[in-house]
């Protein structure tokens, strides 16, 4: 494919080049439509059961993403008590928010507890730690547990988080050991939740990782809910015309496996997911300027102002992001290609965010496109080498074009001190 943002016409007709210049670069641009369009897919996993996606909020906080959650109907899982802030901010009952942290203080559990939002606890520590706080506040006797499902799946070991070397969830072995404390505090389990890890093209790891979830739900009574997690992927390779995650076929295989439990079981429960990439992923892209280009010991260097501040997925684990140069507001046709490496203005040789990669030749004062931009991209920006985090804006649904986070200032990083 030539150009994925115009074969989708990613800005709806507004200019990229008018938009980099009104809100300067770099600038994390969304899309309402496939932002809107992804959330509704995930929605529908499961029709014949009761079924929630749980949009896992990690992946993109930004308010107005998180409104959109709301309006498509989807719930939302939490990983922090900021997490669970922005959520309430966005309008977000507690009904619809899960809490699903991980080694958290009193603080974060008395919040949720306060609040009403269930809590998926994830070790034996936490369900006391849990308990006790019940105790003290008289409610929150409902809560989940997130089991460690022994296999794990996704782009990069930093991001696998099932299986016997993650620090995730309780071990099957450790399974009986819940009941006592829920028993000393008067805790009642409602859930069960798992996330195997992110960023797989194939769903049989995670069907192999739903059968074994219900396996082990089998042996807990009157479960309310099971929540299979997240992961599903996207094509980061669009360009390469690489495939999109196989829904459909996985819909249809992930059924007879529901089918078989709910048989077993009696009933249904509700069932959940927890996609965070596969809602806002596609639907986000990074333009940046080009400000210089050089050649150094033979290799050509495309310098822009997109460093690991900005996107650190490329740093932090060699992620590849699809790159389109932008001129006089068009893609750059892929013609005329040659070998080049894209970096930031971070002083780390590590800070590419393309290495030796084939690209149409850019000039100064072109626009780089990165995208894919939209999950874990401003989410885990940063302000290194004292660079302020870029503003947000979104392409609406009526073309219009709206802001929806100012760039940081040099006074909001002076004001902490
Ligand atoms: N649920 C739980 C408990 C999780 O830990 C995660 C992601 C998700 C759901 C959502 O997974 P997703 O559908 O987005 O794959 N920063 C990495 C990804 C880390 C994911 C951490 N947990 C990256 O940029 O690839």
């Amino acid at each position: 494919m030539n150009s994925y943002i115009e074969s989708i016409d990613f800005f709806r007709g507004n200019d990229p080049e008018q938009i980099a210049e009104k809100y300067g670069t770099p600038l994390y641009v969304y899309s309402e439509d496939t932002i809107r369009n992804r959330m509704e897919t995930v929605n529908k996993v499961i029709t014949k059961y009761d079924y929630t996606a749980n949009y896992s909020v990690k992946a993109n906080t930004n308010l107005t993403i998180l409104k959109l959650a709301l309006d498509e109907g989807i719930n939302c899982d939490a990983m922090s008590m900021g997490e669970l802030m922005m959520l309430k901010k966005a309008g977000f009952p507690s009904d619809r928010i899960f809490f699903v942290p991980n080694n958290v203080p009193d603080e974060e559990l008395e919040y949720a507890i306060k609040n009403d939002i269930i809590v998926s606890l994830d070790s034996l520590a936490q369900i006391e730690r849990y308990g006790k706080l019940v105790a003290k506040l008289g409610k929150g006797h409902e809560c989940a547990a997130r089991i460690n499902p022994g296999v794990g799946a996704g782009h990069s070991e930093k991001v696998v988080t099932g299986g016997k070397k993650t620090k995730f969830g309780i071990a099957e072995a450790d399974i009986p050991k819940i009941q006592p404390i829920l028993d000393k505090y008067d805790l009642k389990l409602i859930g069960i939740n798992q996330h195997i890890g992110s960023q797989f093209l194939d769903p049989q790891p995670y069907l192999d990782a739903v059968e074994n979830l219900l396996r082990i739900a089998r042996g807990f009574k009157g479960l309310k809910f099971i929540d299979f997690g997240g992961g599903y992927g996207i094509p980061y390779h669009k360009l390469e015309d690489e495939a999109d995650y196989p829904m459909e076929d996985f819909k249809t295989r992930l059924l007879p496996i529901l089918d078989a439990f709910v048989s077993d079981y009696g009933y249904a429960p509700l069932f959940k997911s927890e996609p965070g990439r596969f809602c806002v992923a596609e639907g986000g892209v990074i333009l940046g300027r080009v400000n210089a280009i050089k050649e150094n010991a033979g290799k050509t260097y495309i310098g822009t102002d997109i460093g690991m501040n900005t996107l650190i997925r490329p740093a932090m684990y060699d992620s590849y992001h699809d790159i389109e140069i932008i001129r006089d507001g068009k893609t750059v046709p892929r013609e005329n290609m040659s070998e080049a490496s894209v970096t930031g203005q971070i002083c780390e040789s590590g800070d590419l965010l393309a290495k030796d990669r084939m690209l149409p030749e850019a000039k100064e004062g072109d626009l780089v496109c990165v995208l894919d931009a939209g999950a874990y991209g401003y989410a885990m920006a940063s302000t290194y080498n004292t660079r302020p985090r870029p503003a947000e804006v979104m392409i609406c649904s009526d073309g219009s074009v709206k802001q929806i986070r100012r760039r940081e200032t040099y006074e909001d990083l002076m004001a902490l001190f």
